[in-house]
């Protein structure tokens, strides 16, 4: 079953060809993605407008560049997957329409696929994780920790109250004026910074639920910065060494009681899971291994090309879907919010699997 996914949720353009085995195994064709990040950088954050038009410009010839890679045809497609959200509404529409064309243009199913289930799915492309595994989503737009009992069966677990992780990093960054994405450049200066300088607050830190919160610790992050301005480098590495151990030890404590939750609901999970742009962080990945291990599982983090936003994660979930004979009608409409529990295993109207024609 050979899939063309396409990404256009955020502030990546982005398609790719996936197959997935019967066997339940997959492989990636080709993967193209194209970042808008130099767009946005004036900025120092993503701009809806900027980006849909980006979208619109570049969609075409990704497409195209997927599919040469892959010495792929269209005719050849068993489906044409898209993001249709959540994410920024024009971006979607963009993606959505285009994937919409193709399918009917080509006489072939098209599979609506959520964003946030790509993430979660992604670790079956890389590693052929069998169900049920607890995902730990991280990335610049959500923070969740969701069980992944099936295709169309997740269970959120537990979510951020407020920022999400990565948004605090990128916000962190911009107050000590470092570039955009914030997440790395902190990551790096933290590397010569002293942790324990500041005493910065662990939110939520001991609930017995999973959820997050991250604005406390910008604020308190910020007020720390202002008592000290003007900043030296060491300082700035000190704050972002100081912020950046609240965030991991605030995820070893949200994800401890996670699991937990997890194992009392649907028992041991076969995996923990780690997904999204903030997964590339050295001293995250670290404190994952450490607690999978505590916890008696193994730790799958997909590597970051497939980690962070791509085209790839949408074809193989659109195959995994496909597969199980979902399949969505052309008016499927883009969704700007789209929680993942709202997400269906449902056959939906499989008599749109071959399109009328005039
Ligand atoms: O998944 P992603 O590429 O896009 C979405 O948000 O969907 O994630 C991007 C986010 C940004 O907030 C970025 O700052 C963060 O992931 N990020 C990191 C690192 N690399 C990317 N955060 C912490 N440490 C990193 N090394
Ligand atoms: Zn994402």
């Amino acid at each position: 079953m050979i899939v063309l996914g396409i990404e256009s949720t955020c502030d990546e353009t982005a398609a790719a060809v996936v197959e997935r085995h019967e066997d339940g195994r997959g492989r990636i064709l080709s993967n193209v993605v194209l970042s808008q990040v130099n767009e946005h950088a004036a900025f120092g954050g993503v701009v809806p407008e900027i980006a849909a038009r980006a979208h619109v410009e570049a969609l075409d010839h990704i497409i195209a560049s997927a599919m040469g890679e892959a010495k792929m045809s269209f005719d050849k497609l068993d489906g044409i997957a898209a993001a249709s959200g959540p994410g920024l509404i024009g971006g979607v529409i963009v993606g959505l329409t285009t994937a919409k064309a193709i399918a009917l243009v080509n006489e072939k199913p098209l599979i609506s696929v959520n964003h946030l289930e790509a993430h979660a799915l992604t670790a079956r492309l890389t590693d052929n994780t069998p169900f049920p595994f607890c995902l730990f989503l991280a990335s610049g737009g959500h923070t969740q920790v969701v069980a992944v009992r099936g295709v169309g069966e997740y269970e959120r677990i537990g979510t951020t109250l407020d920022d999400a992780i990565g948004e605090a990093f990128d916000k962190t960054a911009k107050l000590l004026g470092l570039g955009y994405p914030g997440g790395p450049q902190v990551e790096k200066e933290a590397l010569r910074g002293n942790t324990e300088r500041f005493a910065l607050p662990r939110p939520m830190f001991g609930r017995n639920d999973a959820d997050f919160s991250f604005s406390g610790l910008k604020t308190a992050l910020r007020l720390e910065a202002e008592k000290i301005a003007p900043l030296t480098d060491q300082d700035v590495a000190d704050l972002c060494a100081s912020f950046q151990q609240a965030v991991v030890e605030v995820v070893l404590d949200r994800l401890r009681a996670g699991l937990r939750l997890f194992r009392a609901r649907f028992g041991a999970p076969t995996a923990l899971v780690a997904a999204g742009g903030v997964a590339a962080n050295q001293a995250i990945r670290k404190t994952l291994h450490r607690l999978a291990f505590e916890v008696g599982t193994v730790l799958v983090v997909p590597p970051v090309e497939l980690c962070t936003d791509n085209g790839a994660m949408i074809a193989w979930a659109g195959a995994e879907r496909l597969a199980r004979g979902f399949v969505d009608p052309l008016d499927v409409a883009p969704r700007a919010r789209w929680p993942l529990n709202e997400v269906t295993g449902l056959k939906t109207a499989g008599q749109y699997r071959t399109m009328p024609r005039r």
